[in-house]
């Protein structure tokens, strides 16, 4: 008999994880409070762009493995309990608001049966596991509590989730790491390394990796500020060092940053974590990274004003991405539409097209310009910012874009076009970390 599965908390990791424990043949229910996203999701719909998704999904509700319900009720024969809720940045400081997963783990508690194995996939700060799991022993002590970070990158969702490179899994027990061999036996037959680890390091693995990434963007740029200084080519640059091995060439595109739901908030719930610890001279350099990565945006704001003579004032200005990355209609913590909102504050007209994410960037800065096609952003336009990678930007024909502008004035954020090509049709054209 395969185990029964429920997955609660249904966004962005939660609604991919449940769609891909069906896929294995599991019986899943997932489970949530926003009736709105239920409701979606039991239609087989997705409430946010996640390539590949909205089709497993369909395919797996239709296979009548997959159901969605607000009930807590319907889970309590359940064997295994995954929380995926989120875990955001707190308003009032830099660290990680738990009250989701804490609600999370009472509800999963009160039901749950003798023997049942609630997983964390949530982040979340070191030592919220040990401490979950007292909690859920008093309220049920036949029950066990392991963490399974997640390492999915939105855009590679379904793909990160049924194929990871690696599977981690912090338990207390043999008996909880054997249940989760069921789980993942199917990833443990393609030989995906598993590592088992005690509660506090599964939670670390999460935020090390994510500070691991992070730091290596702010290093390309801040590599790409000396280079700007002392007119190098951070694209060179790049290139030449990622040959490496021990460097490699991922993660080094230097451009306006990084953004999204995790790395910002990952990084500042870590350092705040290892303050209350009396580790924080350890992190200290994450304030830095943090800061390299806010100080990118506003060295394109720099270029920007550069080129209009430091009067925004009733400029028209087309940008191009409000994603935070390509393949994602994710703008929490953006650079791109946080660059684009500082510009309209500044009192420029912006236009902003984005393939995805209109409708979320709009739900964020009503007052900002929005474009569902290219051309209509780019017309009459005194300058064209391009702030997120979209494959169908690097496909576009400079030749015919430098016709619409009123300026042929290009700033590529993310050092993705081809700046030749751009030169050459006329284009005036700018780029961080390169010569401008
Ligand atoms: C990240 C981690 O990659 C993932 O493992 C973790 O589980 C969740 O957080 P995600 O937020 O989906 O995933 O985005 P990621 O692909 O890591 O990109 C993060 C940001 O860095 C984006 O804004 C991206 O544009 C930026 N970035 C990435 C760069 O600026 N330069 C790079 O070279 C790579």
């Amino acid at each position: 008999m395969k185990l029964k599965v429920s997955v609660i908390g249904t966004g962005y990791l939660g609604a991919t994880h449940a769609a891909c424990m069906s896929s294995l043949g599991f019986e899943v229910i997932g489970v949530d409070v926003d009736a709105a996203k239920i409701e979606l999701l039991s239609a087989s719909k997705v409430p946010f762009y996640e390539p590949d998704l909205e089709d497993l999904l369909q395919k797996e509700i239709a296979s009548g493995r997959l159901t969605f319900t607000t009930d807590f009720n319907a889970i309590a024969d359940v064997d295994v309990h995954f929380i995926c809720v989120g875990t955001p940045q707190k308003a009032d400081s830099l660290a990680a608001d738990l009250k989701y997963v804490d609600a999370a783990l009472d509800a999963v508690a009160a039901i749950c049966k003798p023997g049942a194995l609630v997983v964390g996939k949530s982040t979340v700060p070191v030592g919220t596991a040990a401490r979950l799991r007292e909690r859920l022993l008093k309220i049920n002590p036949g029950a066990d509590l392991a963490w399974n970070p997640e390492f999915l990158r939105e855009g590679f969702a379904v793909e990160d989730t049924l194929r990871p490179n690696r599977l981690v899994v912090g338990v207390t027990s043999d008996a909880a790491e054997a249940k989760l061999k069921e789980i993942y036996a199917s990833n443990l037959a393609e030989n995906t390394p598993w590592v088992r680890a005690d509660l506090p390091t599964s939670e670390l693995v999460k935020v090390a990796a994510n500070s691991f990434l992070a730091t290596k963007i702010s290093f390309i740029n801040a590599m790409a500020e000396v280079c700007e200084a002392a007119g190098g080519d951070v694209t060179v640059l790049a290139k030449a060092i990622g040959y490496d091995p021990r460097i490699g060439n991922r993660f080094l595109q230097a451009g306006i940053g990084f953004g999204g739901g995790c790395l910002p908030k990952d990084i500042r719930a870590f350092m705040a974590r290892a303050g209350e610890l009396g580790a924080d001279q350890a992190l200290e350099f994450l304030r830095e990274i943090d800061s390299i990565n806010l100080r990118a945006r506003q060295r394109v704001i720099e270029l920007v004003r550069r080129d209009l003579s430091d009067n925004l004032a009733g400029k028209k200005i087309a940008v191009l991405g409000a994603a935070f990355k390509p393949d994602s209609d994710d703008v929490r913590d953006s650079p791109a539409l946080d660059i684009a909102a500082q510009i309209a504050a500044a009192g420029a007209t912006v236009t902003i097209h984005d393939p995805k994410a209109i409708a979320p960037a709009r739900k964020r800065f009503p007052a900002l310009g929005f474009s569902e096609d290219i051309e209509g952003a780019l017309e009459g336009a005194d300058l064209v910012l391009h702030l997120t990678e979209w494959k169908i930007y690097r496909e576009l024909d400079p030749a015919k874009m430098a016709k619409l502008v009123a300026n042929p004035i290009m700033i590529d954020g993310r050092n993705a076009l081809d700046r030749e090509a751009w030169i050459a049709a006329g284009w005036k054209f700018r780029a961080l970390g390169r010569a401008n």
